[in-house]
């Protein structure tokens, strides 16, 4: 299964930037097509999005350069390549670019062909992707981490924390928990209606109605589930994004221009959950905050899942020092983050290792690619993020998962 070629293509993400598609093609006629996500509360340590800044082009934000080093030097690099060696191919791919974060090919056009190749091995063995990159162990179905209302940087309203997600916590397939999941989103949507509130949505699918504070949205969602007769079945998980907030060593919450000490925000935390029955807090504290982090560990870590995403941005080097810190206990799973496969399942291997969960997520710019839910069996994380029953770039991972679902029983 050797490489014959590597093609690179300028798309459009979901909220209609480009974005850098692959397709490589092997020898034997077998094909791998893959799109790379994009971000918009992006970690500051995150791997290098290659845009062309040229003005007069999709208002700088381009990315034919990205295109070409895939057309050429990548195709070059990797002709007659054995496509099977996924962990070899992402190592020349670092090394053809030669610096600390994929800036100078762009981790855009990287991750699409590290994906892409994945497919195009998997299409040629003609296997499903999880179970080329999962083997006979992929067999554990993951659990939604629904967005259903969104705030923060991903909607213009006046709520601070950027996603309020449901997870079923009974239900027994994933099919099952897609359901329960879709009916609550459906009677938060009614409920917003009545209350005269906008069913406008955000970038990930989610409501994103003006409300007068967080624990409004809170109380809404807890009512949907309530009214939907899921009460106790289902509870609740927060990305706050607090990088977003974080400046000069306290958090302040843009849109309603409150400022907190690390302490306070913990305290704010300690009363959400008090009150409202959440398990998972991602992002808490900031990407630069390891003592905040610490201290928010020891207070809630035995209580509830504290998942770190701009803090580890998918990077090996920064979840060791995590781990080492006692710094959070899951990780956020982004391929884009880092830039190639072999490196985002290395993570999830070192986070399995040292007790860490991982949650699989998509971007909030996203596509129809499907390849996080494939990811998201093949490592049996449990637990995916993948936005609103809303929207074809987020459903098309639902829609896959229910198929693979199907497929392994
Ligand atoms: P992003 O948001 O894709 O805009 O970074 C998703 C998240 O913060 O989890
Ligand atoms: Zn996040």
């Amino acid at each position: 299964m050797r490489i014959k070629e590597i093609k690179g293509y300028e798309v459009l993400d979901s909220r209609g930037n480009p974005t850098v598609a692959a397709r490589v093609i092997l020898e034997n006629g077998a094909e791998g097509f893959s799109i790379s996500p994009s971000g918009a509360s992006t970690g500051f340590f995150e791997a290098h999005e290659l845009r062309d800044g040229d003005k007069t082009r999709y208002r700088g934000m381009g990315v034919k350069r990205a295109v070409e080093n895939i057309n050429g030097e990548i195709n070059k690099k990797l002709c007659g390549f054995c496509v099977e060696n996924q962990s070899q191919l992402d190592r020349i791919l670092i090394d053809l670019d030669g610096t600390e974060n994929k800036a100078r090919l762009g981790a855009n056009a990287i991750l699409a062909v590290s994906l892409a190749a994945a497919k195009a091995a998997a299409n040629g063995l003609k296997i499903p992707l999880y179970r080329y990159l999962g083997g006979i162990n992929a067999k554990v179905m993951p659990r939604p981490m629904m967005n259903i209302l969104n705030g923060g940087a991903h909607a213009a309203n006046n709520i601070d924390i950027q996603e309020f997600m449901i997870m079923p916590i009974l239900t027994e397939t994933f099919a099952e928990s897609l359901r329960v999941c879709s009916e609550i989103y459906h009677t938060l949507g009614k409920i917003l209606k009545e209350k005269g509130k906008s069913c406008g949505v955000g970038d990930e699918g989610g409501f994103a109605p003006n409300l007068e504070s967080d624990t409004d949205a809170l109380d809404l969602i807890c009512d949907a589930i309530d009214k939907s007769g899921y009460t106790d079945k289902v509870k609740l998980c927060l990305d706050v994004a607090s990088s977003e907030w974080y400046k000069d060593g306290v958090y302040c919450m843009p849109k309603r221009n409150r400022t907190l000490e690390t302490a306070e925000l913990i305290d704010y935390y300690q009363t959400l959950i008090g009150k409202y029955p959440i398990i998972s807090i991602e992002d808490g504290c900031a990407e630069e905050d390891w003592t905040g982090w610490g201290s928010l560990t020891n207070s809630l870590g035995a209580k509830i899942q504290l998942v770190g995403d701009d803090l580890f941005v998918t990077n090996t080097k920064r979840l060791m020092k995590g781990i080492e810190n006692n710094s959070a206990n899951a990780v956020l799973v982004k391929t884009n983050q880092i830039g190639t496969l072999s490196e985002t399942m290395d993570l999830i291997r070192m986070a399995s290792k040292s007790g860490y969960k991982s949650v699989i997520s998509h971007r909030s710019g996203e596509s129809e690619d499907t390849t996080i839910a494939d990811l998201a069996v093949a490592t049996n994380a449990g637990q995916i993020k993948t936005g609103a029953p809303c929207r074809s770039d987020r459903v098309s991972k639902y829609n896959r998962l229910l198929v693979i679902e199907d497929e392994i029983g």
